[in-house]
């Protein structure tokens, strides 16, 4: 795809956060907040309901002014430069943003002559984006009859008319049925593989590790950790292994030998008898696949092995000592990344 009107080349951040601050009354919904996002990259924001993630989006798209701090977009300043910003980026909010009344195409014709593309281009772009996202055909009925998924694809087609450079995802997948989360993240995948930058709000661990490189933290308005998907993982403690022997007999010998290994550094097992599984908390590749090669080498028949990443409570338990701040959706199970035996 192509970038229009991108900032003077050389900056290799595409939105660069300073000290942002948002009240609301007595709510700090925005508590200082520092935030850089590579050209080219997915930034995952990562919290709690309630945490600041749809504030920040609104201020990085010019909906909302900020009480301090600097935000820019490509270079373009927030408060003093909202119309060129407006031009570079697409926003797909936390709940549908198309007219139901209007057939699917008609939401994308007319978001493009609101972008004051000529009548052909419009029509061009509304075609070309419908077939994108796999929706010619119910781009003719009205936005109103289409599924959840549909509805979000129809909200990502229209984010994508302006060939932005830079694209806010507020809580992409939120109220998905599992398949259809994972529809949207091939989506959102292929408009990344496109060059598009992206910053992503999340409750779900699961989805900022499928989709985002780098990963910010927020809690109650402020950053409480940010680094690399990976690094964040090891420090709050890696995955859990689960396995699940065929036969339920061979739970606790299994659980005994793999205690008995000695590999390096691999905490305790857990047996949850209820579930007919052994739980091997594990912080490295390395340790994974030794305990693999283990079980393997017992020749117990299993029937599931499964990796599970710590849920959003568990990341904030641990880098915080407290749970999240609001209540928690929990990660749907069948999204976990399942692997044949
Ligand atoms: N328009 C508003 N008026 C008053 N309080 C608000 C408003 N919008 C958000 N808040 C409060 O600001 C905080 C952050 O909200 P929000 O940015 O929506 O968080 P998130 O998107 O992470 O759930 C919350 O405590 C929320 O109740
Ligand atoms: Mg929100």
């Amino acid at each position: 795809m192509t970038r229009i009107d991108t900032k003077p080349s050389g900056a290799t951040s595409a939105v660069t956060v300073r000290g942002l601050v948002k009240h609301y009354g007595e709510t700090r919904a925005l508590d200082g907040v520092d935030l850089d996002v590579r050209e080219g990259t997915v930034m995952g924001v990562l919290g709690p309901n309630g945490a600041g993630k749809t504030t920040l989006v609104r201020i990085l798209s010019t909906l909302l002014a900020p009480d301090a701090g600097r935000a820019t977009v490509v270079g373009y300043d927030v408060v003093r430069q909202p119309r060129q910003l407006r031009r570079v980026i697409g926003l797909t909010g936390q709940y549908a943003s198309v007219d139901e009344k209007l057939p699917g195409w008609e939401n994308l014709y007319l978001i493009g002559r609101l972008l004051d593309l000529s009548r052909k281009d419009a029509r061009g772009r509304a075609d070309e984006l419908l077939e994108r996202f796999s929706l010619t055909e119910a781009g003719k009925r009205p936005a109103g009859t289409y599924s959840g998924g549909m509805r979000r694809r129809l909200d990502l087609a229209a984010s994508m008319i302006g060939r932005p450079a830079v694209l806010f995802l507020d809580e992409p997948t939120t109220g998905l049925d599992p398949r259809t989360r994972n529809e949207v993240w091939d989506e959102v995948k292929a408009m990344v593989g496109d060059g598009v930058t992206v910053l992503l709000t999340t409750q779900y661990m699961e989805e900022a590790e499928q989709l985002a490189s780098e990963l910010t933290v927020v809690d109650r308005g402020k950053v409480i950790a940010n680094g690399g998907i990976e690094e964040l993982k090891a420090k709050v403690g890696g995955r859990t292994l689960r396995i699940r022997p065929a036969d339920p007999i061979h739970l606790r010998p299994l659980a005994r030998a793999l205690d008995g290994l000695g590999i390096t550094g691999l905490a305790a097992t857990v047996v949850d008898t209820e579930r007919g599984s052994v739980l091997v908390p594990v912080l490295s590749d390395e340790q994974l696949t030794a305990v693999v090669a283990a079980v393997t080498a017992r020749g117990i028949t299993l029937s599931s092995l499964t990796t599970e990443l710590p849920s959003l409570d568990e990341v904030f338990l641990s880098l915080t000592g407290h749970r999240a701040s609001a209540p928690q959706d929990t990660v749907p199970t069948d999204t976990r990344e399942e692997v044949a035996v």
